[in-house]
């Protein structure tokens, strides 16, 4: 992985510097734009299937123009930084959790209420409402950067290297959360010792000692290898946050309207494609959590883990009025799925 960062680093500079001229736009020698996409998972996870939909949509449409090329693994850096990279404009996207926006636009705080959603037909009518979602979207516009569109993370849910029955189980235990303070607070409420981490250092810091645990979907087990260090996997389901493509400003703003017309299309087919890709691999990755790297999933009370958050909505409304719009939005979709 090193190697490949340090291979990767004369593309990396090239862009950054590229950036920050004015007027430069990325030309490989055939005299195509370069359109770079980075993420944070692995070649096999949904997304990355997604992205590759992306891609070839766009060099179908728009080939003679435009080359897509993906970057997995955070190898152009971790979430928060490959977003400021799309921010200036180094790269043009990047797929991020809402976590990592809230800093952005504090509505995205949203999503890591726990419980937020109370069914995951619920949570997926209300991220297919893109009329809705458009105008959330396009919060992040003073950023300088606008999702384009969503995909699934499934289902969040506390794994550790000791088994958890209640919320009392996780007294005195460093817990890895998203780096956002929505993520911190939804996580110390659980009464877990909240550490904020990459995603990228989650592995190791278990390894070493350093956390005694994190939470997250089956395929983080998986995919990121997690499984390999956390053994006991508890199905609390205390969050779905989704992640989402981002777009740097300028560049969506540069195309023409047909151009971005296609650009659309294709992240909206990328979301397709990850979707049912999602359904296909979680259960797989149970099994091969489970029977390869001896996982134990554990069947809780959720009611229990309820109770001891029962409070946190409420307190994220008050101290954050930003979200009540959608909090309600959402809850209009909650009562339509009950
Ligand atoms: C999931 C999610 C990512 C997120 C990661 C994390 O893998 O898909 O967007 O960054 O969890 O917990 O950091």
């Amino acid at each position: 992985m090193k190697h490949l960062k340090r291979a990767l680093l004369p593309a990396l500079c090239a862009a950054v510097l590229c950036a920050s001229l004015p007027g430069c736009s990325i030309a490989v020698g055939n005299g195509k734009r370069i359109v770079r996409i980075s993420h944070a998972q692995s070649e096999t996870h949904p997304e990355h299937i997604g992205l590759l939909a992306f891609k070839e949509y766009i060099e179908e449409n728009l080939g003679d123009k435009y080359e897509v090329q993906i970057y997995p693994n955070e190898l152009l850096g971790g979430s928060q930084r490959a977003i400021e990279l799309t921010q200036t404009g180094a790269i043009d996207f990047v797929v991020a959790g809402t976590a990592n926006l809230e800093t952005f636009a504090d509505v995205y705080e949203v999503f890591s209420m726990p419980y937020l959603f109370t069914s995951e037909e619920a949570y997926h009518a209300a991220m297919e409402d893109t009329e809705y979602m458009n105008r959330v979207y396009a919060s992040t516009d003073e950023a300088g950067f606008r999702v384009l569109t969503w995909y699934n993370a499934g289902v969040r849910s506390f794994y550790a290297t000791k088994p958890l029955y209640t919320p009392d189980d996780l007294a005195g235990l460093k817990m890895r959360v998203q780096q956002s303070p929505a993520s911190i607070l939804m996580a110390n409420a659980f009464g877990a010792a909240a550490t904020p981490l990459s995603f990228g250092e989650v592995y190791t810091a278990i390894q070493q000692g350093v956390i005694n645990g994190a939470e997250n979907n089956e395929l983080a087990l998986t995919n990121n290898k997690h499984g390999e260090v956390a053994k006991y996997y508890s199905y609390n389901m205390h969050q779905m946050v989704p992640d989402m493509l981002i777009g740097n400003l300028k560049f969506l703003n540069g195309l023409t309207h047909e151009e971005l017309q296609i650009f659309l299309e294709a992240a909206r087919l990328s979301t397709e494609v990850e979707l049912g890709e999602w359904d296909k691999q979680v259960e797989g990755a149970k099994a091969i959590a489970q029977n390869d790297m001896g996982v134990q999933f554990i069947d809780v009370d959720i009611q229990v883990w309820k109770d001891a958050v029962a409070d946190v909505q409420q307190q994220m409304l008050e101290s954050n009025p930003n979200i009540q719009e959608l909090y309600d939005h959402i809850q209009a979709y909650n009562a339509q799925y009950e």
